[in-house]
């Protein structure tokens, strides 16, 4: 038993200049840890909220609210808990506020807490953290295979194109490093390929390059070029990943793309990703249909589920009841996890096996309001749930993640990269001998 002594709440800033929260602990035996919230922009409606203090004051984003709930009711309810005792102390934190999105004490203060006693008790254990989250959960580490955005779109980039993340993935790199060095070469390879055309502008929240296109298939074009002037043939060793995010530009079965100034119904929209996928090297994609089109997603599940990776991110929002029913429902094929969105590490973990029990992937995933903050690279590890989405391949608050991974595969050894086996169920891993 290793008590919790002190729990300390401090405002702190994150990538896209918004405050956030920051609880640091400290245990009996003298260890400290820390964690910090990070923020969506294009979010599910039923994931945890962040606590906010509306007004003028921040445009209405500081969180002064969320620390005096740290204070007054997260501290109490958590010292003298046993740290090592994760279950307990996000169960102690459900019972502060058992609204299903946490409203009251605010996602953005559990989130911080669960995720600054696991890191502390890793600490304390002399541990890394993906060992400690290896062992708490009886997993194999594994370090992932990321998708990384080489354009970022949708609510990440004033909604410049409707889609929201054109990734890439390696998944014929043989370590982490590989990928690293692959992604460096196609990410300015397509920033290269803008400004030949005029058309470099910056970047989206991610850090991916802002896409002046003018559909969303030329950005599915450029990246292609942009794989190939990096010397790679795509579909090969690099293939494409694509948060579609459907919400952000649909409801009630009804997607409006504005950068094609038309509208779509949900039929029509699974037909037009069917022609992405057999036009471009494809692996994975991640709500291809609203939150709220569980027709669609049946549908589209039905129809590309064998071929690609399916993803359910605001559609599930690391929710195990939501992830069992979209297995119930065969919808979806893999879960995104974000431990803010599910608002503790046990919910999220329990996501996460209710995934792995139906035999889906799992991908652990940062928020477009990132910080510091590299807890996301070990429980992604720890879990050996065998993916990481980060962003981009810029901006230290993506990079430190990425950078994370890379000490860790040291550590773990090139043998521990998922590599190849994190996509065995798409059309790549079954193909991939041939692509040697
Ligand atoms: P968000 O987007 O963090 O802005 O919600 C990330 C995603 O949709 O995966
Ligand atoms: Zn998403």
């Amino acid at each position: 038993m290793t008590a919790i002594k002190s729990v300390r709440g401090r405002r702190v800033w994150d990538s896209r200049g918004n405050p956030t929260v920051e609880i640091e602990i400290s245990l009996e035996d003298g260890t400290r840890g820390r964690a910090i919230a990070p923020a969506g922009a294009s979010r599910g409606t039923r994931e945890a909220v962040d606590l906010r203090d509306g007004g003028m004051r921040l445009r209405g984003r500081d969180v002064t609210g969320a620390l005096e709930g740290i204070a007054e009711h997260i501290a109490p309810a958590l010292i003298g808990l046993d740290a090592e005792n994760q279950k307990a102390v996000d169960e102690r934190l459900l019972m502060l506020d058992p609204s299903p999105t946490k409203e009251t004490i605010g996602g953005n203060a559990t989130v911080a807490a669960s995720l600054a006693v696991l890191n502390t008790t890793a600490a304390s254990q002399r541990v890394p953290l993906w060992r400690y989250v290896a062992d708490l959960y009886g997993c194999v580490p594994t370090v992932p295979l990321p998708e990384i955005q080489i354009f970022g779109g949708g609510a990440h980039a004033g909604r410049r194109v409707d889609i929201q993340d054109f990734m890439i993935m390696v998944p014929g790199a043989s370590s982490f490093e590989e990928v690293m060095e692959i992604t460096s070469e196609v990410y300015f390879a397509a920033g290269d390929i803008m400004a030949s055309r005029g058309k470099l502008a910056g970047v989206a929240d991610e850090g991916g390059w802002w896409p002046v296109f003018s559909s969303n298939e030329e950005a599915l074009e450029t990246l292609v070029q942009a794989i190939e002037k990096a010397g790679e043939k795509p579909g090969e060793r690099v293939v494409i990943s694509l948060d579609i995010a459907a919400s952000e530009f649909g409801s009630n079965g009804r997607y409006r793309l504005a950068l094609e100034d038309r509208e779509l119904d949900s039929g029509q929209l699974i037909d037009l990703l069917g022609t992405w996928l057999d036009a471009y090297p494809i692996v994975s994609i991640e709500d291809p249909v609203a939150e709220d089109d569980r027709d669609g997603m049946i549908a589209f599940t039905r129809r590309f589920g064998d071929r690609v990776q399916v993803i359910g991110d605001d559609y599930l929002v690391t929710n195990a009841d939501l992830v069992e029913a979209a297995v119930r429902d065969s919808a979806c094929n893999a879960v995104l996890v974000k431990v803010n969105q599910a608002g503790t590490v046990s919910e999220s973990v329990s996501a996460f096996q209710a995934a792995r029990g139906a035999g889906w992937g799992a991908i652990v995933s940062a928020r477009s309001g990132e910080t510091e903050d590299v807890s996301i690279s070990h429980l992604s590890t720890g879990l050996g749930c065998g993916q990481l989405k980060v962003g981009s391949f810029t901006r230290t608050e993506r990079m430190a993640k990425w950078n994370e991974c890379l000490r860790i595969q040291e550590e773990l050894g090139a043998d521990s990269f998922a590599g190849a086996k994190a996509l065995d169920r798409t059309w790549w891993g079954r193909n991939k001998d041939k692509s040697k």
